[in-house]
């Protein structure tokens, strides 16, 4: 092999380490993401760390929940657009709040394992496995439940006062994506989505104008 060869080889190689590992590791104590980039990168670039303070490292706005959707369901993502502190930590969480009867659709995170627990309230939860076998149960305050990575899993408050979990991802970018969002939204030819679900052209009508965006309708 010329040594070009090789040199490509290696960086190959490299390349496929990064892309299988979870977050790389941090090389420094810390990198306060300086936020005012608009380049797009893997991870955020760094402040200058002299300029550090406390509350780099201190994030308050997830004291109260957000608004409910129509299900019910309110989510506060935390990642280091909205806390720089979190930049190469290889972590980030989420609030999520739950009306009486409220849903978490059924979505994964392609990037993290995810443990949930449970502030307050009583919430089925749950995952399905790669062989289509669910995992769920109701679980109360004070429990956790591990999502494993890549798996599609839900949650839905089955209490009668409103439920509260806090997530946490072990990347600083887990991804989401909804199923539903996913299927019927995101514009697949709809004959295709006839076929797959064995559903009529009405059918299939009805469930994208669910869930494709107003906007791009
Ligand atoms: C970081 O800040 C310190 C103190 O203000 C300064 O001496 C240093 O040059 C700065 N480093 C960079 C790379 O700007
Ligand atoms: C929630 O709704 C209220 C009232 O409509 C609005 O003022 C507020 O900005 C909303 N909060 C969020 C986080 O969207």
């Amino acid at each position: 092999m010329s040594p070009e060869m090789t040199v490509l080889l290696v960086i190959f190689l490299l390349h496929c380490h990064i892309i299988l590992a979870a977050d790389p590791d941090p090389v420094q104590d810390f990198c306060i993401a300086n936020t005012k980039t608009n380049r797009f990168m893997n991870i955020l670039p760094c402040k200058n760390s002299s300029d550090a303070t406390v509350d780099d490292f201190v994030f308050s706005g997830i004291k109260t929940a957000g608004n409910f959707t129509k299900t019910g369901f309110s989510a506060k993502s935390i990642n280091p657009t909205v806390f720089p502190g979190l930049n190469t930590l290889g972590m980030s969480f989420v609030r999520a709040d739950l009306d009486v009867g409220g849903i978490n659709a059924p979505h994964f995170h392609p990037r993290a394992t995810e443990i949930a627990y449970v502030v307050q309230g009583m919430v089925y939860s749950g995952f399905v496995n790669s062989a289509n076998r669910v995992f769920a149960k109701v679980i109360e305050k004070g429990e956790v439940m591990v999502f494993p990575r890549g798996l599609v899993h839900f949650q839905m408050n089955v209490g009668n006062s409103p439920a509260t979990i806090f997530g946490s991802f072990n990347s600083q970018n887990p991804g989401l994506q909804r199923i539903p969002a996913a299927i019927f939204g995101s514009g697949i030819k709809e004959e295709l989505l006839e076929k797959a679900f064995g559903l009529s052209p009405r059918e299939i009508g009805m469930m994208r104008r669910k869930f494709i965006p107003r906007e791009l309708r």
